[in-house]
């Protein structure tokens, strides 16, 4: 399976996928969607939009659907005010339903585990909302947060809903730098974090790289005025807090002793919910920012639509971290805003045992499941020994999200872990579409291993050519999406510019946004996701830029330059191979170092799994590096063609070089 390419017309190659799974008569006949929705939105799109945004509860009604009047910069639901920690907690209290689970929590270590109801949790929201005004929180504040899967992340997020101030979450396993220049971006007033969280059965520390990264944002200006701080694993933390003059506070002696009263305000349907950064192809990440109403409508609906959700008998699990944006919309808001019970694991699938993920299914008998090819693709390699000892019959449907899932992956899933009755939906979508844009519907489309299938009801989407036609059926190019959608970025945090650019320019003409995959459509018309192809990665599902690990290189005393490609791999999707020239001096055998700095600079999940250091890097005459070149290589294809490069023969060199690295 190709996962990526620099070049649109290799996409065109077709994969042949005769295997067909029709859904479940019974999911069918009592679907919350069905197929009049795609001709009910095609009709009206306006209007299909208004009436999934009437499933929310609004303090006062919009005027207008949508202002695209000043495109690409968007309005929606215009004059609509609500408040998002309201429509996931307080609303489903009113409606008589604050007994219903809302999160069935399970720690990492064994028997370690919290049941939070609605009323519980609005109890906790309420409280953590007023211990954050106490700690000089206010409305348009931002708040970073930086915690493992505890229920508080969830609650801290939904605190900061409450109060109007937008909160960026950063992936526990980012280093400190990351931390602190995302903390540096969106000048976070506050940070809440942890002491640790469960790793493979140890805890694993957050509470240093939070100081390291106050330390190195107040190097650049930025002072974090207060951190509060959860005790989870109880290990030992540096402290600095009021009694020496500094910002720490802990969770329990805030949040736990706040009032439970709290009364929400409303705020505008633009109003920024939260900031999410993503990797980009300039070093830079971007702050994606998404706002409220809009943001919440689609998050919602997709998450009541694609899983079918039926919030009083479902259980629902998705296994993404709240540091990316599936934790974000369905985890948090899609979900919550639903009335959903779901399951949140704190730990790692694998331990203590290899069936854990298998067992906890078992026992919370989850009806819905969520997660990403590249877990399916590690337990495919562990046989279906481990999870045939489970009870998973509860299981009714599979959703996939990520990256490509290949279709011998999605057969296992549904074969191995559905038992061959559930559908898959495989949904495509990104941090900057906020919610789920291209995905079967279960009850009404048929499944095709490895296909997401058509656009959701109101959500356009095609595959054009290099110059923005629609391709033939049969034929490759790039993803675009053709109209504005409600939960779509609304810009780049603090650069308008590069939200233009980035996105809208490569098919200004026709008004598209440029998703930055490659796909194709079959002869069926029906989407293959391929691939990014600019230069972004992804890597376990994870998105991460080939210029970010290529500057964390060559910021270390021995790198002169280096050239980073993501190749393809059977376990993670991609992997990050890393091409470096050598300063003079450098000792030999440091690839090691390098990887490990690159670990520190970014963090575990962008540590190279190859480095090689080479005499030279191919580039064009203009200087150019040619990274298409260097992934035919870490792919094996051999060396490509070399025409435009300023010195043909430096590919032999390097190739030659990667061959005697391989036999070593
Ligand atoms: O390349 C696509 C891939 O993940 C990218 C978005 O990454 P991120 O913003 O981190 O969000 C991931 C979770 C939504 C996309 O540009 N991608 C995501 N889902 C799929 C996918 N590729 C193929 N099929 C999918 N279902």
């Amino acid at each position: 399976m190709s996962t990526a390419s620099s070049d649109a017309g290799n996409l065109s190659n077709l994969l042949h996928e005769n295997r067909r799974f029709d859904p479940p008569a019974e999911l069918a006949a009592s679907a919350n969607v069905k197929a009049e929705a795609y001709d009910e939105a095609s009709a009206d799109r306006d209007a299909f939009w208004a009436k999934a945004a009437d499933r929310l509860t609004w303090a006062q009604k919009w005027d207008r659907v949508l202002d695209w009047d000043n495109a690409p910069f968007a309005k929606w639901f215009v004059g609509g005010r609500l408040n998002a920690a309201y429509n996931c907690v307080d609303r489903h209290v009113e409606a008589g339903n604050g007994e219903r689970v809302a999160i069935d929590w399970v720690g990492e270590p064994v028997g370690d585990e919290r049941t939070i109801t609605y009323a519980q949790l609005k109890d906790e929201v309420s409280q953590a909302a007023n211990a954050l005004t106490a700690l000089g929180v206010e409305t348009g504040d931002r708040v970073a947060i930086y915690m493992p899967m505890i229920p508080e992340a969830i609650v801290t997020m939904l605190a900061c809903a409450r109060l109007g101030a937008p909160h960026t979450v950063v992936f526990g396993g980012f280093s400190a730098e990351a931390l602190a220049s995302r903390i540096e971006d969106c000048q976070a007033k506050v940070v809440v974090t942890a002491d640790g969280g469960y790793r493979r059965g140890a805890a694993s520390a957050l509470k240093p790289a939070v100081d390291e990264a106050r330390e190195i944002a107040a190097r650049a200006g930025h002072e974090v005025a207060k951190v509060l701080v959860v005790r989870r694993t109880g290990q030992e933390v540096a402290w600095d807090g009021p009694e020496t003059g500094g910002p720490d506070v802990w969770w329990h002696e805030t949040v736990a002793t706040a009032s439970t009263d709290h009364t929400p305000e409303a705020f505008d349907a633009e109003h920024p919910l939260y900031v999410m950064y993503t990797s980009g192809t300039t070093g830079k990440p971007k702050g994606i920012l998404h706002t409220t109403g809009g943001y919440l409508t689609q998050a919602a609906f997709t998450h009541w639509e694609v899983f079918d959700l039926k919030p009083e008998t479902d259980v629902y699990w998705c296994t993404a971290d709240i540091g990316w944006v599936t934790g974000h919309s369905y985890i948090v808001y899609g979900p919550l805003a639903n009335g959903a019970t779901q399951v949140l694991y704190e730990g790692t699938p694998d331990f203590p045992e290899r069936g854990r993920w298998w067992q906890i299914i078992e026992e919370k008998k989850v009806t819905l499941f969520y997660t990403a090819p590249t877990a399916i693709r590690s337990f495919m390699k562990q046989g279906h020994d481990i999870p045939d000892q489970h009870d998973m019959s509860s299981l009714r449907i599979l959703g996939s999200v990520g990256e490509p899932i290949n279709p011998e992956a999605y057969v296992w899933y549904r074969h191995v872990i559905g038992g061959d009755r559930t559908p898959v939906v495989d949904t495509w979508w990104q941090t900057e579409t906020g919610a789920m844009m291209i995905s079967p519907l279960p009850g009404v489309t048929h499944g095709k291993p490895g296909s997401a299938m058509t656009a959701l009801p109101g959500v356009g989407a095609d595959v054009v050519d290099d110059e923005g036609h629609p391709v033939a059926n049969g034929s490759g190019g790039y993803l675009v999406l053709t109209e504005p959608w409600p939960s779509m970025l609304r810009t780049i945090w603090g650069d308008d510019q590069r939200y233009v650019d980035t996105y809208w320019a490569r098919f200004k003409d026709q008004g598209y946004y440029f998703a930055g995959d490659g796909a194709k459509k079959d002869e069926d018309g029906d989407l293959w996701v391929l691939g990014r192809v600019d230069d972004v990665m992804n890597v376990s599902g994870h998105r991460l830029s080939t210029t970010e690990i290529e500057s964390a290189l060559v910021s270390h005393p021995y790198v002169a330059e280096a050239a980073v490609v993501g190749a393809t791999d059977e376990d993670t999707g991609q992997a990050v191979v890393a091409y470096v020239i050598l300063r003079e001096g450098a000792p030999e055998n440091c690839e090691k170092e390098l990887s490990d700095h690159v670990r520190k600079e970014i963090g575990p999940i962008a540590k190279p799994k190859r480095i090689m250091v080479v005499p030279e890097l191919p580039k064009t005459r203009s200087g150019k590096i040619m990274r298409r070149l260097l992934r035919d290589l870490a792919e094996g294809r051999g060396v490509g063609d070399t025409t435009t490069l300023a010195d043909s023969s430096i590919m032999e060199l390097i190739a030659a070089g990667q061959a005697q690295a391989t036999d070593d």
